[in-house]
């Protein structure tokens, strides 16, 4: 088959493209940490007040130390509002929602996660600064979704 000259330069070219957005999202996946979600968990979001650990959200310490926060979405607030965390520690959070579909973003984390009625998304990150951390719904979820962000403190070790 006759292929002209410059119209193989040009399929070589958008060939060498795709190989190198392919390559960026390898490196940028895996050196930010970024995971698909690792695990199916339902939830019946009628009855989260009703004897779940999201009837009263906030930061879980396990008698091994480790810390869990449960967090819950809602129209249009995180609840807590804000979560106070220590720096240099892995972080896990488990959150819900009783209502829509929201998103779970904390800004400069590799913490992103969807939030759907029904599933108890997870994910688990380490502060390694201390400071305020944005956290955002990134998903439309309705007319206040832009005033839907929580703020996470992280602390330095006393
Ligand atoms: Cu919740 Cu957008």
């Amino acid at each position: 088959m006759q292929v002209d000259r410059y119209e193989r330069y040009w399929m070589w070219a958008a060939s060498g493209m795709l190989a190198l957005f392919l390559v960026a999202i390898v490196v940028t996946a895996v050196s930010g940490g970024a995971h698909p979600p690792s695990h199916v968990e339902t939830i019946n979001p009628e009855t989260l007040d009703i004897g779940t650990e999201f009837a009263t959200p906030g930061v879980v310490t396990a008698p091994d130390g480790s810390l869990t926060v449960v967090m819950r979405a809602e129209l249009y607030v995180f609840k807590p509002d804000v979560v106070r965390l220590p720096v240099g520690r892995p972080v896990r959070f488990r959150i819900t929602t009783p209502d829509v579909l929201h998103g779970f973003q904390i800004v400069g984390t590799n913490v992103n996660l969807t939030v759907a009625p029904g599933y108890v998304s997870e994910g688990t990150t380490t502060f390694t600064e201390p400071g305020e951390y944005l956290v955002v719904c990134n998903e439309y979820c309705g007319l206040g979704h832009h005033n839907m962000y929580s703020r996470i403190v992280v602390e330095a070790a006393p």
